[in-house]
């Protein structure tokens, strides 16, 4: 890996920041003192910036039990960033796969791949995510095909692609959908005359979340939950 790609992927320096860094001799890599950015670096070198040795903080993955009242946003705004629940090295580095609305509970997933989040949340890669859905009203079951064939919500001008539902009770839904439009799951209820009253989401893809997690605990993915996105 390039010097100056390692520094930035290991600190909080940006790449032209990482560059000015290494230009002016703050960066060695083997005691010796590096100039080039470009420079390959190995696995086993020891790579010091200001005189402290930077560890190479290897991909991450984490799944969240989000609780209420927390926002889905590398900053705190009017509530606290679901960030602020991570107590890990480097948590800026970190990005939300997606984003839950403030009043939605549950699975987060949480990385610095963003090459594995685009596989997450690209409609193209059909990565369902369910939700547990409490409803205002009860669910008639023709809701099953019209969601099925996809609904058009207010002020756009597709339909939605086939989301799964599952009926569990009469106010109780399960929803799977594969797209995150603009609080889709509350809008497509809406468009069927109903209203969601509680959302919690329980699923993606193939990683469910973990009921050992109470809400704001959040653990390391398994080897298989990383790799069965793909
Ligand atoms: N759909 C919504 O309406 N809200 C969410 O938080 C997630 C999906």
């Amino acid at each position: 890996m390039r010097l100056d790609k390692y520094l930035c992927q290991n600190t909080h320096l940006t790449r032209s920041i990482a560059k000015k860094a290494i230009a002016s001799g703050q960066v060695f890599v083997n005691t010796q003192c590096i100039k080039n950015s470009a420079i390959k670096i190995k696995e086993q070198d020891d790579i010091t910036y200001l005189g402290k040795t930077i560890t190479s903080l290897s991909r991450r993955y984490l799944m969240l039990n989000k609780p209420p009242h927390y926002i889905c946003s590398t900053q705190n705004e009017l509530y606290p960033s679901v960030l602020t629940l991570i107590e890990v090295q480097s948590v800026q580095a970190l990005r939300i796969v997606g984003r839950l609305d403030v009043d939605t509970t549950g699975l987060v997933l949480i990385t610095d791949d963003g090459q594995w989040s685009h596989r997450v949340t690209s409609p193209k890669k059909e990565c369902y995510k369910t939700y547990q859905v409490d409803l205002a009203e009860d669910i008639n079951s023709d809701a099953i095909q019209h969601f099925k064939q996809g609904i058009l919500l207010k002020n756009e001008d597709h339909v939605t692609l086939p989301a799964t539902l599952v009926i569990k009770e009469r106010k109780k839904v399960l929803l799977s959908i594969q797209e995150g439009r603009y609080h889709q799951v509350k809008r497509m209820f809406t468009a069927i005359g109903n209203h969601v009253k509680a959302l919690h989401r329980v699923r993606i893809g193939s990683i469910i979340l973990d009921t050992q997690l109470k809400e704001g605990e959040w653990r390391y993915l398994t080897p298989e939950e990383i790799s069965s996105i793909n």
